[in-house]
């Protein structure tokens, strides 16, 4: 491993730039081509961009993001960077990082160590380089960086001021640590807010998932069953999508409200062992472990195709899956097919990794503009706030939503009413 990544900082200080660690710098111009393309389409961060490149409100402020690294992301990194920050970015998940575009953020200055397909343990140097810096500021995704923070590289936590966290299960991991009063810098969770959650994950990935698996697979979703585990934001999108494009959907679920709501939603609800009989294509969204295993494999029809979105690859039993097939092999890129005793064929699409991200491009760039401006402008709270926050979890306040969506309505060339003063004193009389 060690040689390994000699190797590639050899590579790398033939192009000069000693202190990344990438794949290939030569493959910055592609890189540039997406992130100048997804610049066309992000209002908000565009308008943050152009406030901070005046104010420079980061100025001194060291950053570490770590997050699936693609175009949207780099564009991210650069307002950062804009805004006075020296910004350190790596990846969050080894499939989703994007060479092309890691290569072109450092060409525009940015440390990056990410590499896609990197190994277990190549993921966790670069998320100890990136804190070698000595962060300020962090903007995490999924709580990797933060639990660092609190074990082996706690001695770095005095210094961080703060950070915010894009995604449920990230959150669900601060707020473990929160409840155990361990939390040792407060933290934002950006995945709570509005402009972000109602957006990215319910329309952000139930198209993107759709987007990933469709080309994929190449395959139809139209006429088929798919079995949507997990009714949460994610999952409402990917089940809707999945409607609109004609499949028959199943939704598993554990909560008795959530599974009222997809009954009234108008699907089917049932338990996986039963779902795992009918299913077609399978896709994760719990936050949750072992959602289909063994038991669930042993039943399914030839030809299931199962597709995890959920943060973790812990949904989709890998383990089990192994253990059940006689045979496995890659039968198109990002599809391993696991061949079991009885002659089925069952196929797992990007290792079970978030399929959006390992076999696609990640969500929409406009969705990611909503989500991206929220991070942004939690990183301005804590530059401004840091010294009155406890260490905590936050939510971003109304107003920050509100101003967020106001600028994307405005963008979208879109008018809404406002309140006469005379409604203002309707609605607020007791
Ligand atoms: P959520 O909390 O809104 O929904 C999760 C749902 O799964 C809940 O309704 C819960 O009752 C259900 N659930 C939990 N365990 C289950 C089990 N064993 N079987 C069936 N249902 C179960 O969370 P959200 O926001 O929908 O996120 C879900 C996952 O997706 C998280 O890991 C999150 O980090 C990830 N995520 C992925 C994105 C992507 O780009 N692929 C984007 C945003 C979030």
């Amino acid at each position: 491993m060690i040689k390994q990544l000699k190797i590639y900082k050899k590579n790398y200080e033939v192009n000069n730039f000693m202190k990344s660690m990438i794949r290939d710098i030569t493959l910055a111009p592609q890189g540039h081509d997406k992130i100048n393309w997804v610049k066309n389409f992000m209002p908000v961060l565009n308008s943050l961009n152009d406030e901070f490149i005046k104010t420079k409100p980061f100025a001194g402020k060291k950053m570490v993001v770590t997050m699936h690294l693609e175009a949207k992301t780099a564009y991210l990194g650069l307002v950062l960077k804009n805004a006075g920050a020296e910004v350190v970015v790596t990846g969050s998940n080894p499939l989703s990082t994007q060479d092309d575009v890691a290569a072109a953020l450092v060409e525009n200055g940015v440390t990056v160590y990410a590499w896609y397909n990197c190994t277990d343990e190549e993921y966790e140097v670069f998320l100890n380089k990136a804190l070698d810096s000595e962060p300020d500021i962090i903007i995490d995704d999924g709580g990797d960086l933060v639990s660092l923070l609190h074990t082996t590289r706690s001695e770095l936590a005095g210094k961080i001021l703060g950070g915010s966290e894009e995604t449920t299960t990230g959150v669900i991991r601060l707020r473990a640590l929160e409840n155990e009063q361990r939390l040792k810098f407060p933290m934002i969770a950006a995945n709570d807010a509005y402009c972000k959650y109602l957006f990215d994950n319910r329309y952000g990935t139930g198209q993107s998932t759709w987007d990933g698996i469709m080309r994929t697979t190449n395959l139809t979703v139209v006429g088929k069953t798919v079995v949507v585990a997990g009714y949460g934001w994610c999952g409402k999108g990917v089940a809707m999508r999945a409607k609109g494009l004609g499949a028959n959907v199943i939704v598993t679920e554990i909560d008795p409200i959530k599974a009222i709501e997809a009954v009234f939603d108008g699907f089917n609800v049932m338990p996986m062992q039963e779902a795992a009989k009918h299913g077609d294509i399978f896709v994760t969204l719990t936050g949750c472990s072992d959602v289909i295993t063994g038991e669930h494999f042993k039943v399914m029809k030839n030809g299931a195709m199962m597709a995890n979105a959920g943060h973790f690859d812990v949904e989709i039993n890998k383990v089990d899956l192994n253990k059940l097939a006689v045979s496995t092999r890659t039968v198109r890129k990002n599809i391993e097919e696991f061949k079991m005793a009885d002659g089925r064929s069952l196929y797992l699409l990007g290792e079970g990794r978030l399929v959006n991200l390992a076999a696609g491009d990640g969500h929409p760039t406009e969705i990611m503009d909503l989500s991206f401006a929220i991070q942004a402008l939690s990183a301005l709270h804590i530059v401004e706030n840091h010294n009155n926050m406890e260490n905590k979890v936050y939510i971003m306040p109304d107003e920050v939503n509100m101003n967020v969506a106001q600028i994307k309505l405005t963008a979208m060339n879109i008018g809404i009413d406002k309140l006469t003063e005379a409604q203002k004193k309707y609605l607020n009389q007791a």
